[in-house]
This record gives structure tokens, C-alpha cells and sequence, in this order.
């Protein structure tokens, strides 16, 4: 995943920048650059590793007190050396590095070639480095100004640092939904997207919040709004070691990445809703919208938490979109014989995008002649590469095994398609605008359930001593049981079975006794009272409750052991939000076991083999 650092002060540059892209090679790249403004810019690029970069650099002199670096992880276009950041506009007066996605690039770089600029890649990004040059050209009366226009003309995402020639003493960084730290040191300033790039020279940080921009300077720093309104952000000192820094902070991986869930889901949904229309724009499906429109039957394929989320996207779906879903474990669907028609079309979801079952699966449907599609994280990889359209996450890097957010973000996706696809065929404008303003929701109700993760925590180290459990949910909770199961085994050890509530009493009931406690989803929707009646066979056969329940509701209090609250949303969003306290207690039980949430034993990342 892409990394940005820069620097501007007293000191030499470059090697600055160089330290500073080592420390971000752990987020994964594959190529590398800087550039250094002396008298004029000089930029200097390589694909693969950082070593490649310094080879290249290596007998060169490039004495600068200002510059920028980037690792990249290659998204539009291939990792080559003219699609490596930095980039810079048609003369090479201005550079910036990017992280993100620039989604309406195509339309931007239209105008701006009609208007004569010259690209020499195939990146979003360099649209940016044109579109300020532009800006400036226009009258823009500096570079803060002339980013600032160019961002309210962007949709996507960005981390973005800027320097030019012109304006030599300055480095205009900017975010929105992608990291941006700056570090203030005594008469020199850096930024990074990653915390971990500049500790080794500064501990007193400004973390910046998603629509700021900032001037950094030798001598300091300005925050200001994209709507040019000055911020007062007042610098704290970070105590952390690399690892912590990695972390943010944090004691593990796990926990981070499941604090980062409000934000995950807002970058899953941003510029994709159409509040007026009640439509969801998804730009990835653009090209292939009027097949979309006659597919009569959708496949979805994928492994683990993702096969998961698939079965909570074909409850989304069938009942929203009218379109008939199946879901197939990867590793299944190959070595059956599936249906394929010209009107199939086939989804894979993963998170890394290199899961060998579900690359096959894929590969399989491909050759059927399905359309292929993709609900894919990790951008470049594989499946990305492979599908025919698709859409990304934008969830950032998931580092901790057991995936939290990147699953929380691939329903978030599946609820889109679902608006998507629904929105096409019966779907009601009201209904459109509903979901739409549903979803919007989600990002603050996420929140209120991980402020209760004290809670949680207590409750989890009560129940840490069970050797098994049982996790129940109906409908559209049915798959976040077999998830909250999964994600208790992966980190904790123990034992756990995820089923529909209903299904309990063929067969795992009999397993219930006064020692194996029974998490049960049962929040105030259509089938509540099934659920409730539930809990009371469980409860008649001395089986412990813990009950996920939604506000308000006193009655459950009444029969189980303990209780979670979350917030009420429409049915087909509630497992969103069902999902998250069942990740904190799967992570709160591996931690009180002494167990690391973050290696649990046996399990990889990815997994790229059979
Ligand atoms: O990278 P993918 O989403 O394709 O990975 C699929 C599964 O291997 C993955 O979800 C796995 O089940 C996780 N460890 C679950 O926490």
C-alpha cells in the first residue's frame, strides 16, 4: 500500500526521505521515488524496491532542504517508472505524491488535455499535478489556493503532499480518507502518512482530520478547512515505539483496525451515494452497467469472513434487488459443475484479492463466459486485475489476520450493490434515498458500540473460561453468527458454532448445558418474538445468554445473562452493526487468555495456496 514522507528544513533532504520510505516498506509497495526541489525540482523514480531507487540515485548530488518521497502499490496502471509517483505537471514545476483514489480522474484529464496538457502516465494522480498547474495558470493566487480549487473539483479519496519551484518554501499537504501526519521539529517540518516514517526525528505530531489542508514550513505549520477556514490543531507528543506507531497507538493490530471502522465504512461510501436520486454511483461499474442490468442470476464467490459477508449480500440482495444470489466457497465452486449462463454474472469478494480458492473460482467463471466482478481491498492485485469491473473497498490496509474492518467494509459495499442492482430493476426512489441516508448513519453508530468496548471487555473476560459457544442470528444475522463464531476460534481458541437461531433445535441444542453459553443477536426486527422464543429453549435447558439487543429494548435484560447494546437501523443494515461487538469480545477473550489477537497460531494472512 502506498506511503507518503516529506521534509523541509535545514538538513540534507534525501536521506531523510529515503529513512522515511524504509520505515513505510512494511505497508507493501512496488516502486518507489522522490523528489527534491534545490534550484528547480528533480525527481528520481524506480520500480521495485527502495534499493532500486538508491542504485539510481547512488554518484548523484542532490543537495536540498525540501522534498518528497513515495512508495507506491500500483492501482491505475502498472508498477512502471513513469507510473511511480512523484508526479508533476507539463513542465515540471510543481510534484506531488498521492494516496488514494482520484475517481472522476477520467473526466478531469478529458478537460484537461482538451485545454493541452501533456500526461505522461496512466495515474489518477498525475490528473491532480495538471489540475493545479492549471488552477495557477488560471490566477490561483498560490499553491495552497491552487490546491485547495483543485480539491472541490476532485471525488475520491486523498493523502496528498505538494511542492513547486515556484514556491520553494513550502510543502501543501491535504486528507480525506487517507492518513496524514505532520512532525514538527525545531526550525524543520515532515509529513507521512504513517506515523512510524518520522518518529526517528520527531515525537511532536498534528494528526490531520479528513477535509484539512496544511502549509508546512521550516519554521512551522498551517491548518486550514478546504473552505480556507483557519483550524487551530495544537501538536501532541507520540511516546510510541515503531510497532506502537504502526499500531497508532494501540496494543495490537486487531483492536486499531477495529477503531478504524467509522472511517473505514465513510471511505466505503464516499461519493458513491446520489441522496437526490437515491442511487448509488459506482464508478468501477460503469462500463459494464447495461450488462448489469440484464443479469437474471449473481454467483458470488469467495473464502472465510468473505464467504460470510457474501451470505449477508445475498439476503441484501434477493430481498432488495430482486436478483437471485448464490454464494460458493471458492474452494467448492470449481470442482462442481456451476450453471453459467450469458445472463450470470459471477462476484468474487476478497480482501487481499490473491486467495487462491477464490482466484480459481474466478478464473473458472471467466472461462464459462460469466461477467466477472470484484469486491476487492487490496488495490492492483489479482483479482482486481482479473475481473472485469469491480469495486474497491478503500478500507486501507488490513494488517491483523482475523479481518474486522476489511469484512465491515465488504457489506458496506454489498449494501451499495444492492442499491446498485435495486435501483435498476423495482427499487423505489424512496426506498433508494432511505438506504442511502441509512448508510450514512452507520459510521456514528459504529462509533457508539466501540465506546461501549469497556463493556465489553469486562463481559468478555467473564465468559473467557467457556471451552465452547454457540452464536446465533436469523435472516440477515444468520452469517454474522457463523462470523462471530469464526472470529472467536481464529484469535481465542475456543470452540464456537455459528447458526441461524431457527436451525438450533435440529440438532446443536442437544450440546447445551449450564457450562456452554449461547451469544444470541436478537435485536427488535420482524422476527424478534422467533428469537426471543429462542432464548427461552435455550434458557429452559440452563444455557447461558449473552443477548446482542438494540437500545431501548428492557425485555431481553429480562432472561439473559448479559446484554450489549447497539443502535436500531433498517433491517437489512443492522448486521453491520451487529458484527462489531462480537469482534471486540472475540478480541478482548484472546487478550484476557494471553493470547496475540495479531498471530493467531496457524493461521496466514493470505492464502495463496489450495
Ligand atoms: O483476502 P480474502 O478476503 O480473500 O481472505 C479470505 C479469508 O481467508 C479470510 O477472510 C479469513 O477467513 C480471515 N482470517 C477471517 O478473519
Amino acid at each position: 500500500m502506498c506511503g507518503i514522507i516529506g521534509y523541509i528544513g535545514k538538513r540534507e533532504a534525501l536521506p531523510i526521505l529515503l529513512e522515511g520510505l524504509k520505515r513505510l516498506e512494511y505497508r507493501g509497495y512496488d516502486s518507489a521515488g522522490v523528489c527534491v526541489s534545490a534550484q528547480g525540482l528533480t525527481t528520481v523514480r524506480s520500480p521495485g524496491k527502495i534499493k532500486n531507487l538508491e542504485e539510481k540515485l547512488a554518484g548523484r548530488s542532490l543537495s536540498a532542504s525540501v522534498g518528497i518521497g513515495h512508495t507506491r502499490w500500483a492501482t491505475h496502471g502498472p508498477p512502471v517508472e513513469k507510473n511511480t509517483h512523484p508526479h508533476a505537471d507539463c513542465h515540471g514545476r510543481l510534484s506531488l505524491v498521492h494516496n488514494g483514489i482520484i475517481e472522476n480522474y477520467s473526466e478531469l484529464r478529458r478537460k484537461l488535455e482538451s485545454q493541452g496538457h501533456v500526461f505522461s502516465s496512466d495515474t489518477d494522480t498525475e490528473t491532480l499535478a495538471h489540475l493545479i498547474e492549471q488552477l495557477l495558470s488560471d490566477g490561483a493566487s498560490d499553491l495552497p489556493s491552487a490546491v485547495r480549487a483543485a480539491l472541490k473539483q476532485v471525488r475520491g479519496t486523498y493523502g496528498l503532499a505538494v511542492i513547486s519551484q515556484d514556491y520553494p518554501d513550502v510543502i501543501v499537504v491535504a486528507r480525506l480518507g487517507s492518513p496524514i501526519v505532520l512532525g514538527i521539529g525545531d526550525g524543520e517540518s515532515f509529513v507521512a502518512s504513517d506515523a512510524s516514517a518520522i518518529l526517528g526525528h520527531t515525537r511532536r505530531v498534528v494528526f490531520l482530520d479528513d477535509g484539512e489542508m496544511a502549509t508546512l514550513t521550516g519554521d512551522g505549520y498551517q491548518v486550514r478547512s478546504l473552505d480556507d477556514s483557519p483550524i487551530q490543531k495544537t501538536p501532541e507528543e507520540v511516546d510510541w515505539s515503531d510497532e506502537q506507531a504502526q499500531k497508532n497507538g494501540q496494543p495490537h493490530f486487531m483492536l486499531k483496525e477495529m477503531l478504524e471502522q467509522p472511517d473505514v465504512v465513510r471511505n466505503s461510501l464516499r461519493g458513491r451515494l446520489d441522496l437526490g436520486d437515491g442511487l448509488a454511483v459506482l464508478g468501477g461499474l460503469r462500463d459494464v452497467a447495461d450488462r448489469l442490468r440484464q443479469i437474471d442470476r449473481l454467483i458470488i464467490v469467495a473464502c472465510g469472513s468473505a464467504y460470510y459477508a457474501g451470505l449477508v449480500g445475498e439476503y441484501m440482495i434477493e430481498a432488495n434487488a430482486g436478483v437471485p444470489v448464490e454464494v460458493e466457497l471458492g474452494s467448492e465452486f470449481r470442482y462442481r459443475k456451476p450453471i453459467i449462463t450469458p445472463q450470470t454474472a459471477v462476484l468474487a469478494i476478497s480482501q487481499s484479492g490473491e486467495t487462491a480458492d477464490t482466484l480459481a473460482a474466478l478464473r473458472e467463471a471467466k472461462m464459462k463466459g460469466a461477467l466477472t466482478l470484484g469486491i476487492v481491498n487490496a488495490v492492483g492485485s489479482t483479482i482486481a486485475r482479473e475481473t472485469d469491473a469491480g469495486v474497491y473497498n478503500h478500507a486501507g490496509p488490513e494488517v491483523g489476520v482475523a479481518s474486522t474492518k476489511a469484512f465491515v467494509s465488504q457489506l458496506t459495499v454489498l449494501a451499495l450493490l444492492t442499491l446498485f442492482l435495486g435501483r435498476q430493476r423495482q427499487m423505489s426512489v424512496t426506498y433508494g434515498n432511505k438506504l442511502a441516508q441509512e448508510l450514512l448513519h452507520l459510521p456514528d453508530m459504529i462509533q457508539k458500540i466501540l465506546d461501549q468496548r469497556q463493556n465489553i471487555e469486562l463481559l468478555a473476560k467473564r465468559w473467557a473460561g467457556a471451552s465452547d459457544m454457540l452464536y446465533l442470528g436469523r435472516n440477515y444475522l444468520a452469517p454474522i453468527a457463523f462470523e462471530g463464531a469464526l472470529k472467536l476460534k481464529e484469535v481465542s481458541y475456543i470452540h464456537a458454532e455459528g447458526y441461524a437461531a431457527g436451525e438450533m433445535k435440529h440438532g446443536p441444542i442437544a450440546l447445551i448445558d449450564p457450562g456452554f453459553p449461547c451469544l444470541v443477536m436478537c435485536p427488535e426486527d420482524s422476527l424478534y418474538e422467533k428469537t426471543k422464543s429462542n432464548i427461552q429453549e435455550l434458557k429452559a435447558r440452563g444455557g447461558p445468554i449473552i443477548a446482542l439487543t438494540t437500545e431501548d429494548n428492557q425485555e431481553v435484560s429480562q432472561f439473559a445473562d448479559d446484554v450489549i447494546f447497539m443502535s436500531k437501523t433498517i433491517e437489512m443494515l443492522q448486521p453491520i452493526l451487529s458484527v462489531i461487538p462480537l469482534q471486540l469480545f472475540a478480541y478482548y477473550v484472546a487478550v484476557s487468555k494471553g493470547f496475540d489477537p495479531d498471530k493467531p497460531r496457524n493461521l496466514a494472512k493470505s492464502v495463496t495456496v489450495e
